[in-house]
């Protein structure tokens, strides 16, 4: 059985009933929380239910009270703290030449582990790199890639057959925000000047087998965790965008970075101590909303 109930120290409080998102578990004839076998294979392993049962009654195979589990602060964070903690972080893209302690690295890893997803939380893997050797020629294929990719959208055919490939989306992104940028050799290590990796201390690379369920939304979200974590340990981070279609299209990279053949790079992050401080934040326009 993949979830069980102890019948013998469940205290009948059916909170279980009421949180988990599938309703794999309910109330029986005889007035006792039960599972519904038919339902159990929707079983995402989110966790609510363990996470709620005060008798700690329920298991999850994969899933342990110790090791899966924390116990909760009553206080949560209040709005002031929240906004000023967001206002205060900024994409970085200076950084001092400062080596991040493993540890700090392994508890914004950690952070991540909080994210919600749409797939599983497996999916996804998390390659750290923090070797400069490994950065710089990775640095000088990924400055070469972009280079060709100007070249492919100037030839009208392999203009063509990009489009054709690529989602609109992603077309209109490498034309009108990367190529202009790209054809003025912005990416171009030959000028001396890193900007795509920043010269960043650490690159995280978020990758997930091609057919994973939902694993690029995970991604994303993964990242801003992460990003988010960066900013509470005062590193800072930028989400790079630039670096996975890079990754995905040239095999030495991917080779580089040691992502699994059959895996896909979806997003990546910078890290590293900032350089300067800023004073100020911007008040950007507000949302457009529409209310219902
Ligand atoms: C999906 C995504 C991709 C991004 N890709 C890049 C990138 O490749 N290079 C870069 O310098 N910044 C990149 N950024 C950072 C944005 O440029 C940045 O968030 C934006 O300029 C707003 O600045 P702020 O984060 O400081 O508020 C990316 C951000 C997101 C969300």
């Amino acid at each position: 059985m993949e979830i069980n109930i102890n019948v013998e120290t469940c205290i009948q409080c059916f909170l279980c009933t009421a949180v988990c998102p599938f309703k794999i578990f309910e109330k029986n004839e005889s007035e006792q929380a039960s599972i519904n076998n038919d339902r159990m294979a929707f079983c995402v392993k989110c966790g609510h239910c363990m996470a709620i049962c005060k008798s700690k009654s329920i298991t999850i195979k994969g899933l342990s009270y110790d090791d899966n589990f924390h116990d909760l602060q009553e206080t949560n964070i209040d709005l002031d703290s929240f906004i000023n903690f967001l206002a205060n972080r900024r994409s970085i893209r200076n950084f001092k030449d400062k080596e991040i302690p493993k540890e700090i690295l392994n508890n914004i890893i950690d952070a991540t582990s909080y994210a919600p997803y749409g797939g599983s939380p497996r999916n996804l893997m998390i390659t750290v790199v923090q070797n400069k050797e490994i950065l710089d020629k990775t640095l000088t294929l990924m400055s070469n890639f972009y280079d060709n990719l100007v070249k492919w959208l100037k030839n009208p055919i392999a203009r063509y057959m990009i489009k054709r490939n690529v989602t609109q989306e992603t077309f209109n992104t490498l034309t009108h925000h990367i190529l202009p940028a790209a054809e003025k050799g912005y990416y171009n290590t030959k000028s001396g000047n890193d900007n795509i990796m920043r010269n960043a201390s650490a690159v995280l690379i978020i990758h997930a087998n091609i057919g994973a369920e939902e694993h690029t939304h995970d991604a994303i979200i993964c990242i801003t965790y992460a990003m988010l974590a960066a900013h509470s340990f005062g590193l800072g981070a930028t989400i790079i965008g630039l670096i996975p279609p890079a990754i995905n299209k040239v095999k030495k990279l991917k080779e580089l970075f040691q992502i699994p053949e059959e895996n896909e790079a979806v997003m990546s992050l910078i890290l590293g101590y900032p350089k300067y401080k800023y004073k100020r934040t911007i008040k950007r326009g507000k949302r457009e909303i529409n209310w219902i």
